[in-house]
């Protein structure tokens, strides 16, 4: 199975995965109480978003996907236009595609080339060397560089990888050689309080939680399998908002993707904590299934009615949501009193 095969592979699969699937997540469990004289005035509403010496324009991203094949290149072009038009950060999907050809570079170096100001997230895993994660942020002329850690897509993988245990190491030596802000993220499995805790020693700035109830690598990894026995892997791990509540005061900046299927899932990540909020399957399948021009419109609109929520909500800036009384129900409930989080 060649790497351009697999990224081809990927894209069909999360975009099916996003047509059967949409449902119910635990972001359902987080509710806000409604206060009838809380809004305040439209106008007096910004979405701007500031954290670890980084300032976007909104509290919204389009959150790592793909590179590395003719497919992916148009994808990555058609999502980078996207994120020009909407004033929205983007990331690239892995660029390990890039250091085993050279190449495909152009798959990549397309999220700088159509959207030349915006920030740009470079993307490698914590076993890429140092070299080649400065090579990354050099094609993208990036702004920030993300680390994914994913070994439950590793895992049921055919050709996956099975040797974890030099990650943390790697990503210190990685934070240590770069020039740019570097951001762990989980790939649709959460990141734990005590996985967020061991990152600021690593000299990394911001996490994405990436939780469960999104697009699920294990469930993609075991159809792509002629006997799909990893089945007891899917739906590992925690959900976005779960990982939210663990991890507290972490000390670093949260960035908040997995499962935001809509604006009311964005504002709920951001009253829970997360700094801004990003979506992988849902704007891919919004791309696949409308072209540019749609997921332009769903990008627009989701940040008008974000806006609106704030406006209902009384939250001046994304922030502020964090002072807005939230309930918390059901399975997230459960999670919490496990996990001894008042
Ligand atoms: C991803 N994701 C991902 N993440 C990463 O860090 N590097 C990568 O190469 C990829 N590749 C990738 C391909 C496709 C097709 C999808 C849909 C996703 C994971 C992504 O960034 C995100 O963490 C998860 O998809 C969870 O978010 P959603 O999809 O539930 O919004």
């Amino acid at each position: 199975m060649s790497s351009a095969q697999r990224k081809d592979d990927h894209v069909r699969l999360a975009a099916e995965q996003q047509r059967a699937h949409g449902g119910r997540n635990q972001f359902d469990d987080v509710s806000f109480v409604h206060h009838a004289l809380a809004g305040i005035d439209r106008p007096d509403v910004r979405l701007a978003t500031t954290f670890a010496g980084i300032s976007w324009q909104v509290p919204l991203y389009i959150n790592a996907m793909t590179g590395g094949s003719a497919k992916t290149g148009a994808i990555n072009r058609d999502l980078a236009v996207a994120a020009r038009e909407t004033g929205t950060a983007i990331a690239s999907g892995s660029m390990h595609a890039y250091f085993r050809d050279p190449s495909c570079a152009d798959t990549f170096r397309v999220l700088r080339a159509e959207n030349p100001d915006g920030f740009v997230m470079a993307n490698v895993n914590a076993t890429a060397s140092v070299d080649n994660a400065r090579r990354a942020v050099d094609l993208l002329e990036a702004n920030a560089l993300q680390i994914h850690l994913n070994t439950a897509q590793e895992t049921p993988m055919p050709e996956g990888d099975r040797s974890f245990g030099s990650w943390p190491a790697q990503i210190a030596r990685i934070t240590a050689a770069v020039d740019v802000p570097v951001i762990v993220k989980e790939v649709g499995n959460g990141l734990s309080r005590q996985t967020l805790l061991a990152l600021p020693d690593l000299g990394v700035r911001v996490a994405d939680v990436s939780g469960r109830g999104g697009t699920d690598f294990a469930r993609i990894e075991n159809s792509r399998r002629a006997l799909g026995d990893y089945a007891f892997l899917h739906d590992w791990g925690q959900s976005t908002p779960a990982c939210l509540l663990d991890a507290r005061d972490a000390g670093l900046p949260l960035l908040a993707s997995g499962g935001i299927r809509n604006p009311l899932d964005a504002a709920r990540a951001l009253a829970l904590g997360a700094v801004a909020v990003g979506s992988s399957g849902v704007f891919l399948r919004t791309l696949i299934d409308g072209g540019v021009p749609d997921l332009i419109t769903q990008i627009s609109t989701w940040l008008d009615q974000l806006a609106a929520l704030q406006t209902m909500l009384g939250a001046r800036t994304p922030a502020d949501l964090t002072r807005c009384d939230v309930l918390i129900h059901g399975e997230l409930r459960s999670f919490c009193t496990d996990r001894g989080i008042d």
